[in-house]
């Protein structure tokens, strides 16, 4: 579904939305970015419904443990519950680290991929423009080395497991660029080519065209070890515009416009929160899917074209290759998975069953 004028009133002022209710009771879970916004509201929604331990992954340890501190207090909850672990999305060697010993919980059922920045200062981090470097190949290279890991869980525990993506409806306005070469990342590392305003919007449109290609090749539906009751469930979301630091570089004349916007429109942090943990615990046929006002969203054209399914495939491989070679991976993601975990032929969810909404 593409955004519309009345789609946005009514998410903003008049959906309601409730609270989640699945249990998370002897859960593990990671949430990316969870020292603020968003991923701070959610870790309280999870502990709450009995997670047993919650990964609050920082980039800064010190905010992280801030953030430890005042959930700690709020919810009243064991030391244990919650622990800080360092990831900075932006470099390969701490998305590793942290991916190896995330490897060696006992167990892992959810990794909630939260943590995601919006920028209109041009940077170049994986030798493409940082926004796109942390919303999406810092963001996949930790998915990429954790997936193993959740469908290890799922197997042995025979408990459905989730891999759930922060996404955003701005997707749906992302201009992608013309004549761009061969290799979309490295033409996005010329300033004299990118624009700003449109670069959020695009590593949103790059995020969820990666999830659906990883949830094709990871399909419970194809995967011999899945069974109804053992299968790790990829899935995105829109959590609406709601009130947190991510726009905090705005400044300038933009400034006062994006305050009263904010002011008249967004939600809180809070009830954005509820709409991620509810994608986080949704059921199998979110698989591949995009959640939005908490309900399962067809994709637009945007994506399903044979123009968009051509650009999801050439994003995909060209992902591929980027955390295999320039974020310089020793592992290769997906002859390891395929080896280890009996992965059937990659299902290609367009080709064949969508989930009807
Ligand atoms: N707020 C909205 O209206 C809205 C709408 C649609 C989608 N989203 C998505 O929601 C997610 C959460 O954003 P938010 O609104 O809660 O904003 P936020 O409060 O700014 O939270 C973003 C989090 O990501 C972390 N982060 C940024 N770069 C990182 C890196 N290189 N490595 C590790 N962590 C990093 C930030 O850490 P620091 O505190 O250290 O900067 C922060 O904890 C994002 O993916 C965003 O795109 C938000």
């Amino acid at each position: 579904m593409a955004l519309s004028v009345k789609d946005f009133f009514n998410t903003q002022l008049f959906l309601k939305i409730p609270q989640p209710t699945t249990s998370f009771a002897s859960k593990t879970v990671i949430i990316t970015g969870a020292n603020s916004g968003l991923g701070k509201e959610a870790v309280k929604h999870i502990v709450t419904l009995g997670a047993t331990k919650v990964i609050l992954a920082c980039r800064s340890l010190s905010k992280g443990n801030e953030a430890k501190f005042a959930l700690q207090r709020f919810l009243k909850c064991s030391p244990d519950a919650l622990e800080v672990w360092e990831l900075d999305l932006e470099s390969p060697a701490s998305v590793k680290e942290f991916a190896a010993r995330a490897n060696k919980l006992d167990r892992l059922d959810v990794l909630i991929n939260n943590a995601g920045i919006q920028t209109l200062n041009f940077s170049v981090v994986y030798g493409t423009e940082r926004a796109v470097a942390v919303n999406v190949i810092g963001t996949f290279l930790l998915a990429c080395l954790i997936v193993p890991k959740l469908m290890e869980t799922s197997a042995r525990l025979g408990v459905d497991t989730h891999l759930t993506f922060v996404g955003s409806a701005l997707f749906n306005a992302a201009k992608y660029p013309r004549n761009h070469g061969d290799d979309i990342f490295t033409y996005l590392s010329e300033k004299k080519n990118v624009d700003m305003m449109n670069q959020y919007n695009l590593s949103k449109l790059f995020q969820i065209l990666s999830v659906i290609q990883l949830a094709s090749i990871v399909d419970p539906l194809t995967s011999t070890k899945a069974s109804a009751s053992n299968r790790l469930i990829i899935n995105t979301l829109d959590p609406c515009f709601c009130k947190t630091g991510l726009a905090r570089e705005i400044s300038g004349v933009l400034r006062p416009v994006f305050t009263l916007f904010e002011f008249l429109f967004a939600r809180t942090a809070e009830e954005g929160s509820r709409l991620v943990v509810q994608t986080a615990s949704a059921g199998g046929e979110t698989h591949g899917g995009y959640m939005r006002s908490g309900e399962l969203k067809t994709y637009p054209p945007l994506i399903t074209s044979e123009g968009g399914v051509r650009r999801r495939k050439y994003i995909w491989e060209l992902l591929e290759k980027t955390l295999e070679v320039s974020a310089n991976t020793d592992i290769p993601l997906f002859s390891l998975w395929s080896e280890q975990l009996s992965l059937g032929e990659e299902h290609d969810r367009f080709e064949t069953a969508l989930p009807t909404p």
